[in-house]
C-alpha cells in the first residue's frame, strides 16, 4: 500500500484535489475537534497533457435533485444496463448508445484511472475569443512607448479570428471605431460623468444582440459576430497596430503641482457597458493598463493636488481616506456587471506611486481573480514578460486562459459544503449538499469564475453532518464531484469532471488513523485562507491571535506531553512543519500590512488567493538554497544561522529572486577573482545561482522582481526580513521570562524558537491565552 505523501501526491496530480485530512471523522461533533476543518484546495484546469478530452457528453443521474455525472464510483449491473448513482442511490438507466457495454468494454469515464476526466460539448456556437485593451494614456513617453509595442506585440499572439477593441483615456475617454474605412474614428466621452449602459448604447448606435438576431427563427439568439468597436484581429491588426503606433500622450497640459486629470473610473465603465451591450454571456477580457490613480469623476481615489498623498494605511486607520468607500463602491458595481456577463477585469498598474488597486481589487476578484500586475514602469521586464506570459500556449498552440466557468459540487449525504475561498462568486445554486454554516462565499453548491488558468485554486470548505451517534455511513466512504464548465480558449465549451473519495473513521477508536492522514501542506495553506479571508475585515492582531488559538489546540489535540513539563512535547512527523508554517504565515505581507502600501497589500493578498498549493507554499515560507564550495547546491532553513560569509543564498519568496553574496564571496568577487583563470571554480560559483534564478524568472507568473546583493547592502533587508532572526533574539530571554513578554507574540522580531516557547507554555499551562 501507498504511504499517505505518496497517495496525496498522485490523488493532487490526477485529480488537481488536495485535501486537509485523507481519513475523515464520521461525525460532526469530532469533525469539529480536528481544529484544522475538513477542506479541499482544487485546482479545477490543473494542466492534464495526458487527458485528451472525449468527443462526447457525460451521462447525468435522472433524479433532478441530484444531477451527478457517471463516474468510476458508481455501481454498475452490466445485464441489467443500469447504474445506481454514488450520491443519492439513484438507479439509472444508460442511454441507448451504451448498449455494447460489459465488463470487458467498459466507456472511459467507468475506469479508475478516469476520476477526472473532460468532455467537449457538441451543442451550441463556437465563441470568439474577445479582448478589449482599456489604455491609460496620461505617462511618461518612456512609458508610453514601451507599453504601445507590448500592446502590438500582444497583437501578433492573438488567433485571428479574437475579436479586439480599443479605449483609451486621459481627462477625456475615447472609444475608438475599428471598422471604418482609412479613417480613425473615435467617440468622446467626458471622464466626469458615469453612463449606464443605456445611454452607452445611444450614443454609440450599439445593436442589442438579441433584437438582432432575433428574426432567425427558433434559434437561440447569437451574438453578432463583430461591431464597430470590436472587430476580428485578422482584419484589423495592419490598422490597429497603425493606430496603437501613433497613440500620444494625453494633451491636456498638467500644471506644476498637479497630477494628471485621468478618467480611470469612466474609462473602466466604458468598457464594462460596451461588452455588456454586445456580448453579454461570453468570455472576454478586459485588460486595463494604468500609470497613475484616478483623480477625477466616479472612482477617483485622490485629488489632482501633488501636496495631497495617496492614503496610507494610516488615514485609513484613521478614517482619513476622503475617496476610499465611494470610489471602492464604484468598482465594486462595475466588477458586479462584468461577473455578471462572464467578463474578466485583469488590471496592469506601472507606477513608483500607488494607483488605487486596493479601490479596485474587487474587479479582479469578482471576475476570476484574473490578472492583477503591479510594476514600476511599462518599461521593465517585469511588466513586459509577464504580459507576453498571459498569452503563452498549450502543446496544441491554444492559450491556457479559459473563459466563463461554473464550478459545481456535489457532495455524498453526509456532507455539506459551507463555502468557497479563492477566485470566485456564488451563483447562489441552492440544494441538498449547501451547509447553513457559511465560510467564505457559501450559501451555495454552485459559483462562477469569469476566468481561469492552470493555477487558478479554490479552497472548499465542507462539513460532516452525520450525527455522533450515527454508524459509520453505508460504503464507508465519503464522495465529492466537482463539475467545472468552461469556455476553452478554442471556442468549444467543455466539462471536466473530478470524483473523489475518502474512507470515514470513528475518531473515538481510529484517531491515529486521522491523525496521521493529516495533509500539513494542504492544511496550512487552507487555515492561511481563512485568515487572509479574515485580514480583509478584521484588526491585523486580532488575526494572528486567532491562527495561534487554532495552532494552539491543533497541538493539544495532535501532540504528546505531560501536564507542566514544556520539554516533554511531542508533534509526529505528519504535523511537525505545521507550527513552522504559521509561524512564516504571521509575518507574511498577507497578515502585515504595515511594511506595505494598501496597493501593495491588496496584490499580494490577491495573488495569493488564487495561485496553487506549490506556489502558496512558497509565498507563505520562502525557498532558500546555499551555494558554497563545499558541494553542490542545498536547501536550508531559512534561518538567520543560514547566511554564512561564504556562502551564495539564492531565496524565492515568490514575488522576489534574490541573491545574496556572504560578506566573504562580496569580497572576492570585488577584487575580481572571477576575472583570473586559476579561480575559475569561484567563477562557476558566482554564475550558477545566477542560472537556477534564470530559470524561475522565465517561468513564474507574474514575474517576480529580481535582487541581487551582498552583505551590508541595502537589498539585504529583503533577505533579512524573511528569515527566522533566530541568532539575534534566541538568547535574549528564558523560560521563566517568557510570560511577562507575552506581548512579543505581536513583535517582528520574535523568532521561531520563541514563539513556539510562547506556544507550548499556552499549551501546557492553559492559561495565558
Ligand atoms: C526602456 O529601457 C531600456 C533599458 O533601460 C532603454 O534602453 C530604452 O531606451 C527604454 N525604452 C524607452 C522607450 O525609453
Ligand atoms: C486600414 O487602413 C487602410 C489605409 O489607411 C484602409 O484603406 C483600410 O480600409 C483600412 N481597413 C480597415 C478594415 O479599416
Ligand atoms: C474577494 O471578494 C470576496 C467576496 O466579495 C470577499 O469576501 C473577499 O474578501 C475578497 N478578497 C479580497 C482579497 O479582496
Ligand atoms: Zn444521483
Amino acid at each position: 500500500m501507498a504511504t499517505f505523501p505518496e497517495f496525496i501526491s498522485q490523488n493532487e496530480e490526477r485529480d488537481g484535489v488536495r485535501f486537509s485530512w485523507n481519513v475523515w471523522p464520521s461525525s460532526r461533533l469530532e469533525a469539529t475537534r480536528m481544529v484544522v476543518p475538513l477542506a479541499a484546495l482544487l485546482t479545477p484546469l490543473r494542466e492534464r497533457p495526458d487527458l485528451p478530452p472525449i468527443q462526447y457528453e457525460p451521462v447525468l443521474c435522472s433524479r433532478a435533485t441530484c444531477r451527478a455525472v457517471l463516474n468510476p464510483l458508481c455501481q454498475v449491473d452490466y445485464r441489467a444496463k443500469l447504474w445506481a448513482c454514488n450520491f443519492c442511490y439513484q438507479r439509472n438507466q444508460f442511454p441507448p448508445t451504451y448498449t455494447g457495454i460489459s465488463e470487458v468494454n467498459q466507456p472511459a469515464e467507468l475506469l479508475p484511472q478516469f476520476s477526472t476526466i473532460e468532455y467537449v460539448v457538441q451543442r451550441g456556437p463556437q465563441m470568439p475569443l474577445i479582448f478589449l485593451y482599456v489604455v491609460d494614456t496620461c505617462m511618461e513617453d518612456e512609458d508610453l512607448q514601451a507599453l504601445k509595442e507590448s500592446l502590438q506585440m500582444s497583437l501578433s499572439l492573438l488567433p485571428p479570428t479574437a475579436l479586439v477593441g480599443l479605449i483609451t483615456f486621459g481627462r477625456m475617454v475615447q472609444v475608438h471605431e475599428l471598422g471604418c474605412e482609412g479613417i480613425s474614428k473615435s467617440y468622446v466621452f467626458r471622464g466626469t460623468k458615469d453612463l449606464s449602459a443605456k445611454q452607452l448604447q445611444e450614443m454609440l448606435g450599439l445593436t442589442k444582440p438579441s433584437a438582432a438576431q432575433g428574426a432567425r427563427g427558433q434559434q437561440a439568439p447569437q451574438p453578432p459576430l463583430s461591431n464597430r468597436f470590436l472587430q476580428p484581429v485578422q482584419k484589423i491588426d495592419m490598422n490597429l497596430t497603425d493606430l496603437l503606433g501613433e497613440l500620444q500622450r494625453d494633451p491636456w497640459p498638467v500644471t506644476q503641482g498637479k497630477r494628471p486629470l485621468r478618467s480611470l473610473g469612466v474609462a473602466m465603465s466604458i468598457a464594462v457597458g460596451l461588452l455588456e451591450c454586445t456580448f453579454p454571456n461570453t468570455g472576454a477580457r478586459i485588460m486595463t493598463f494604468i500609470g497613475g490613480p484616478a483623480t477625477q469623476g466616479p472612482g477617483m481615489v485622490v485629488g489632482d493636488e501633488l501636496k495631497t498623498p495617496i492614503r496610507s494605511w494610516h488615514d485609513i486607520e484613521k478614517d482619513n481616506a476622503k475617496y476610499m468607500k465611494k470610489s471602492t463602491k464604484h468598482y465594486e458595481a462595475l466588477a458586479s456587471r462584468a461577473s455578471a456577463n462572464g467578463h474578466i477585469m485583469d488590471i496592469y498598474a506601472c507606477a513608483l506611486d500607488q494607483t488605487g488597486l486596493l479601490e479596485m481589487k474587487c474587479c479582479p476578484n469578482h471576475t476570476g481573480y484574473c490578472y492583477m500586475v503591479m510594476a514600476d514602469s511599462f518599461n521593465t521586464s517585469l511588466f513586459k514578460q509577464t504580459f507576453q506570459r498571459v498569452f503563452a500556449k498549450d502543446e496544441q498552440g491554444t492559450f491556457k486562459m479559459a473563459f466563463a466557468a461554473t464550478l459545481e459540487i456535489k457532495t455524498s449525504r453526509e456532507i455539506k459544503v459551507s463555502g468557497a475561498i479563492g477566485p470566485c462568486v456564488s451563483l447562489n445554486a441552492k440544494g441538498p449538499c449547501v451547509s447553513e454554516n457559511e465560510i467564505g462565499t457559501g450559501g451555495t453548491c454552485q459559483w462562477k469564475m469569469c476566468g481561469l488558468d492552470p493555477s487558478t485554486t479554490l479552497a472548499l470548505y465542507l462539513e460532516v453532518v452525520n450525527q455522533h451517534n450515527a454508524p459509520i455511513p453505508q460504503g464507508g466512504r465519503g464522495a465529492l464531484q466537482f463539475v467545472t464548465q468552461y469556455q476553452h480558449s478554442s471556442g468549444q465549451r467543455r466539462i471536466r469532471v473530478t470524483t473523489t473519495a475518502r474512507n470515514w473513521a470513528d475518531a473515538q477508536t481510529q484517531i491515529q488513523s486521522i491523525a496521521a492522514s493529516f495533509d500539513q501542506e494542504a492544511a496550512a495553506i487552507l487555515m492561511a485562507r481563512l485568515a487572509v479571508q479574515r485580514a480583509e475585515s478584521e484588526e491585523g492582531p486580532d488575526v494572528l491571535r486567532w491562527l495561534d488559538r487554532q495552532l494552539i489546540r491543533l497541538c493539544q489535540k495532535f501532540g504528546d506531553y505531560h501536564k507542566d513539563d514544556p520539554n516533554s512535547f511531542r508533534f509526529s512527523e505528519t504535523f511537525s512543519l505545521y507550527p513552522q508554517f504559521m509561524f512564516h504565515l504571521r509575518r507574511s505581507p498577507f497578515l502585515q500590512v504595515f511594511n506595505n502600501s494598501p496597493d501593495e497589500s491588496s496584490y499580494y493578498r490577491h495573488q495569493f488567493v488564487r495561485h496553487d498549493l506549490t506556489q502558496a507554499l512558497i509565498m507563505v515560507q520562502p525557498v532558500l538554497y546555499a551555494y558554497s564550495f563545499n558541494g553542490p547546491p542545498e536547501p536550508v532553513l531559512l534561518d538567520s544561522s543560514s547566511i554564512l560569509p561564504d556562502r551564495i543564498l539564492l531565496m524565492d519568496t515568490f514575488f522576489q529572486i534574490l541573491i545574496y553574496h556572504g560578506e566573504m564571496v562580496a569580497q572576492w568577487r570585488k577584487a575580481g577573482y572571477q576575472e583570473m583563470t586559476e579561480y575559475e571554480n569561484f567563477r562557476h560559483l558566482l554564475q550558477a545561482p545566477v542560472d537556477d534564478a534564470q530559470e524561475l524568472l522565465h517561468t513564474r507568473f507574474p514575474m517576480p522582481r529580481y535582487i541581487d546583493t551582498e552583505h551590508g547592502g541595502s537589498q539585504a533587508r529583503f533577505l533579512l526580513s524573511k528569515v527566522n532572526p533566530s541568532q539575534t533574539h534566541n538568547n535574549m530571554y528564558n523560560w521563566g521570562q517568557v510570560r511577562p513578554f507575552i506581548h512579543l507574540l505581536q513583535s517582528p522580531l520574535l523568532s521561531m524558537n520563541l514563539y513556539w516557547s510562547l506556544l507550548i507554555c499556552s499549551i501546557i499551562c492553559s492559561s495565558v491565552c
